[in-house]
């Protein structure tokens, strides 16, 4: 499993290529040679488009781990740094890494200074968001720790993890979408949806 880490797998390009090339419909219109110079040239995979998203039910894998180990409430320490993450099934450990608009980053914070919204989406304190950013799609991997915000240093846009993603500064145009959690056993789970679609827009 490789790091995808701000490759340009922006969601307007990346969807509307990959639909190009497996949409049965375009399939009558984009042959198939004109669909392997799109990848060529754009390294977009037409997997990315077949690619599950997080289900509920799916374990959390850590970006880059070759062993794909389950992420547990313990691994997830309070206060630090968010963790990249791809969601699992929980049946084949297949990791859907396949697509940049499944990653996740997941962080604990103190469960008395989430507003309502957030609560209701945590487990034991651990929240989980979209690790791309909606402004245009890089990794949301950065953290301020005075302020308890994400940062997303292409446009500097900061996103506030207990406020349930609110934009605090920068060009970001919605909330971060949030995903919920929770623990089965020691083990974090998905248990919903996206609270909104991930990823941002293409660059100009
Ligand atoms: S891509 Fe994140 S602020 Fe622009």
């Amino acid at each position: 499993m490789k790091s995808k880490s701000n490759e340009t797998d922006h969601r307007g390009a990346s969807e509307g290529a990959t639909d190009a090339c497996t949409s049965p419909q375009r399939r009558k219109t984009f042959k198939l040679m004109a669909c392997a110079a799109l990848v060529a040239t754009t390294g977009i995979r037409p997997a990315a488009a077949e690619e599950d998203g997080p289900k509920v039910g799916d374990l959390l894998v850590r970006d880059g781990d070759e062993s794909k180990t389950p992420l547990t409430g313990a691994d997830v320490k309070l206060e630090k740094k968010q963790l990249i993450v791809y969601p699992a099934d929980p049946t084949t450990m297949k990791v859907k890494d396949g697509s940049r608009l499944n990653r996740i980053v997941v962080i604990k914070l103190d469960p008395q200074q989430m507003d309502a919204e957030t609560a209701a989406r945590a487990a034991d304190g651990i929240i989980a968001f979209s690790a791309v950013c909606v402004h245009q799609s890089c990794d949301v991997n950065g953290w301020l720790p005075a302020q308890k915000e994400f940062l997303c240093v292409c446009h500097f846009s900061r996103y506030s993890p207990l406020r349930h993603g609110e934009v605090t500064a920068g060009p970001a145009p919605r909330p971060l979408p949030m995903i919920p959690v929770k623990l089965e056993g020691d083990r974090l789970v998905i248990a919903g949806d996206f609270s909104a679609p991930p990823g941002g827009a293409p660059q100009a």
